[in-house]
């Protein structure tokens, strides 16, 4: 079934939905570490074993099994057919498709979809404006001046409103929109006398787009120094402040090609890096950045690097957001710029060669935290060097992998001149975990060790801990081949991991599932490793571990059957065969330790 609609549409379905959206808008979901959980919605239980990742787009349900993507989802909730289910989640996507081969007929367009189109609508009036009228000519020249070039003005729909109460008002007349959903959108505001007049008035406007390009809302700044400098749209039906990012609609590939996202916070240090090719970049305009924008990040990269105005985290509190990367799982670092430079300015005086370099050289959380503490509360005395750690306690605290922590702790008490073990006694304090870090490493061991006479443990580990983190099938793929594989369905996984891998796409376990749509057994292993919590600290070193199981499991599978043959050879008097044979043993056995 999945032939009739393109994969590629189905593909930029999925893109463009997110599953914990999805699920949540029919289940209440639990955070749960990296993951969601919940009571599982496809069989009876008490205790939630139904777990959704956002990293990987999936679910998987450890009690009965039930596992997929947004798609199987709503397939397996709403019990409707594979076309149903994409004709639904195509329209949360706000993707058209193009026949709908069931023949069933659409719904209503909802009251999202129309406050969309009129912000949409608007955003084309006010485009149009900008690019055409004399009015404009003092907003054109303004953008050029500032090296916003024509491209980017098209690209991000730049546009401007005139200085009238009532251009957008009458614009929206003559399309037969009603005041009311425009007021809702904050596109004109309530006057007195019961009328309406524009919000926006002799500005540029800035449309904010959601990773569809869907319009939520709009930026507006003024032509010269008045205030306010930006007017923005309110929060309504389709806006949520703080649960998008401006630009991803156009960085999201780039990010996750280059698999680095850099921030900054305005609309012009946006456009000017990505007019120079920086297009790996998102803007949060000026606000903190939030759990969700983060989430939203994630599913493209896992690093990320922030580049804002002089100091970035100028007060503790900005610096103690950042905490949110960490808790996620991401790699955070920062690029602090001189006094008085915000990257826009910045790349138009030093020039993108420059630029880039700050970007490649910017200092890790860790480290920039620590430099910001040391200047803020000095570090001089013990008791100044104790409000220090406890600071960096909190956000060492909050890493996930215990060998990280660990290098951390040691570099703290390295940095301040304090015992490594009092710094771990205050550790210590903050989360009894952090006691035990000494057994950590060989947690892993002992873990690794359980699985001894069981090859397909190893193999099932192996796949589970690629799928859970792309990067290390880098670090194994050179040693390994699907072949090695025992367990068919794991090795048939592998195949298309390894596929994928050598087309340069990324490994995304929900689009990994498209492969086996017509197998749902191997759909439910994809799903099962993906959402598993692997409790291994030291994951690098387990993969290899694995795979160096695996080989010598494989020799010894190869050379019980060369032994067979050779028996075989030498019943049959084969000479010949037997030469042949003993030479493969030779080359086999040699330097190798069974
Ligand atoms: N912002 C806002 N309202 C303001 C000031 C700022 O909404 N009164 C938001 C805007 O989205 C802006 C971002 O915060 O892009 C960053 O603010 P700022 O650095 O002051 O503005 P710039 O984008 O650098 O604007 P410009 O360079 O044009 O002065
Ligand atoms: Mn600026």
């Amino acid at each position: 079934m999945p032939g009739i609609i393109p994969a590629e549409t189905i593909e930029s379905i999925l893109d463009r939905v997110d599953i914990v959206e999805v699920v949540s808008s029919y289940i209440p979901l639990k955070r749960a570490g990296r993951n969601l959980r919940a009571l599982c919605p496809f069989h009876h239980e008490k205790t939630p074993s139904f777990m959704i990742s956002p990293d990987k787009q999936i679910y998987h349900c450890f009690g009965c099994n039930a596992g997929g993507n947004a798609l199987s989802f709503v397939m397996q909730y709403e019990k409707v057919d594979f076309l149903e289910a994409i004709d639904m989640l195509a329209k949360k996507a706000g993707v058209e498709i193009e026949h709908s081969a069931s023949g069933f007929k659409r719904e209503d367009v909802s009251v999202k979809t129309k406050l969309a189109k009129i912000n949409e609508l608007s955003s084309f009036f006010y485009h149009k404006n900008l690019l055409s009228l004399s009015d404009a000519a003092l907003a054109r020249d303004y953008l050029k001046q500032r090296g916003v070039n024509e491209a980017a003005v098209k690209n991000m729909r730049l546009g401007f409103a005139v200085d009238k109460w009532d251009s957008l008002l009458e614009y929206l007349k003559t399309k037969g929109i009603n005041p009311a959903p425009a007021n809702q959108l904050g596109l004109i505001i309530n006057n007195d006398k019961g009328g309406f007049y524009d919000r926006f008035r002799k500005r540029i406007i800035f449309p904010i787009f959601d990773i569809r390009g869907i319009v939520l809302g709009f930026g507006a700044r003024v032509l010269d120094n008045s205030l306010p400098k930006y007017i923005n749209s309110p929060e309504s039906p389709i806006y949520v402040k703080g649960s998008h990012l401006y630009g991803l609609n156009f960085s999201k590939d780039a990010i996750r090609e280059k698999d680095s996202c850099l921030i900054v916070e305005g609309y012009m240090d946006f456009f000017i890096p990505y007019a120079h090719g920086i297009d790996n970049i998102v803007a949060s305009l000026g606000t903190a950045l939030t759990k969700q924008q983060i989430r939203l990040i994630k599913r493209y990269t896992h690093n990320v690097v922030l580049m804002y105005d002089s100091d970035p985290a100028g007060e503790l509190a900005t610096l103690r957001s950042l905490d949110l990367f960490i808790e996620e799982g991401m790699g955070v670092r920062i690029v602090s710029l001189d006094k008085g430079y915000d990257p826009d300015l910045f790349m138009r005086k030093f020039g993108v060669g420059a630029f880039k370099d700050r970007v490649d050289n910017a200092r890790d959380l860790f480290d920039y935290k620590l430099e910001f503490l040391k200047s803020h509360y000095g570090s001089g005395d013990i008791q100044k060097k104790a409000k220090i750690i406890d600071e960096m306690l909190v956000t060492i605290n909050k890493l996930a992998n215990a060998v990280v922590k660990m290098d951390y702790l040691r570099r703290l008490s390295e940095e301040l001149s304090v015992p490594e073990s009092a710094i771990m006694q205050e550790a210590a304090k903050i989360k009894s975990k952090y006691t035990d870090f000494a057994m950590s490493a060989d947690r892993d061991k002992n873990r690794l060790a359980k699985f001894q006479n069981n090859p397909i443990a190893f193999e099932k580990l192996l796949v589970g801990l690629i799928l859970q983190e792309e990067e290390l099938i880098h670090k194994i793929s050179a040693d390994i081949s699907p072949g090695d594989f025992q367990d068919r369905q794991l090795g048939k996984i592998m195949a298309t991991v390894f596929e994928l891998v050598r087309l340069g796409k990324t490994i995304d376990p929900h689009k990994l599932l498209h492969h086996f749509s017509d197998d749902a057994e191997i759909s439910s292993l994809v799903c099962e490793l993906s959402t598993k919590e692997e409790e291994m600290i030291d994951r690098e070193k387990a993969v290899k571990e694995c795979v160096a199981r695996l080989k010598k499991q494989g020799t010894r599978n190869t050379r019980d059957k060369l032994c067979e043959a050779i028996k075989d050879a030498q019943r049959l008097n084969d000479q010949a065969r037997l030469t042949h044979l003993l030479h493969e043993f030779n080359d086999l056995v040699k330097g190798k330790v069974f």
